[in-house]
């Protein structure tokens, strides 16, 4: 238990990266751990695209406007086949957690590796799907650089489990 606590807190966002390769043997590792992740009915609606190349992944500053977006040797997109997600009877979709879920264990899994990943939401929708040549059913939730990282793990700043955890109901208190 002890290992996963402490590679939980091995990873945090990277936002600098090294101009190094990440081996293929590697990359492969981490999206097997994406594709061993849990989802609503086993539906798996995710679709990883690797953005390897050097142009594709500079275009991508287009939907992100970050420099160091493309300073990774590899952009990872997580996207979701939405004509195959699980929704629940009152229709709630869970296309997004199917995702999240795969994206956790990649960064995880990237972690665990000695590489680096940042999860990015704030990303423009339009742009990306033009850039990653994106039919209209599946759509890009969040995207990640994958990379050595060129920096150091800040104090991990969260707030504290009784902040949190409630007991039994909402609000309810530990005895
Ligand atoms: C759903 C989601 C979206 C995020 N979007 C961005 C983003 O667009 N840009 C960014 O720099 N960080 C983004 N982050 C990273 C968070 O800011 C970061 O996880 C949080 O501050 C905690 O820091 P840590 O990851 O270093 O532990 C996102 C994280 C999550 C979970």
């Amino acid at each position: 238990m002890s290992a996963f606590i402490d590679l939980a807190k091995k990873r945090y966002s990277v936002r600098s990266y090294q101009d190094k390769p990440v081996e293929e043997a590697m990359l492969l590792k981490i999206l097997e751990a994406g594709i061993l992740a849990p989802s609503a009915c086993n539906n798996q609606p995710l679709a990883i695209i690797v953005v390897r190349k050097d142009e594709t992944r500079k275009a991508l500053l287009a939907a992100y406007e970050r420099p160091w977006l493309a300073l990774a040797p590899i952009v990872l997109a997580l996207c979701c086949e939405t004509s195959q997600t699980w929704r629940r009877s009152d229709g709630k979709n869970f296309g997004d957690v199917d995702v999240a879920i795969a994206m956790d264990h990649i960064t995880l899994a990237a972690a665990e590796a000695g590489l680096g990943t940042c999860w990015i939401g704030n990303f423009k929708d339009a742009e990306a799907r033009a850039v990653l040549k994106l039919p209209g059913n599946v759509e890009p939730v969040v995207l990640t650089p994958l990379g050595y990282p060129a920096s150091q793990p800040p104090v991990k700043k969260r707030k504290r489990l009784q902040d949190i955890v409630h007991w039994d109901h909402y609000g309810g208190k530990y005895q």
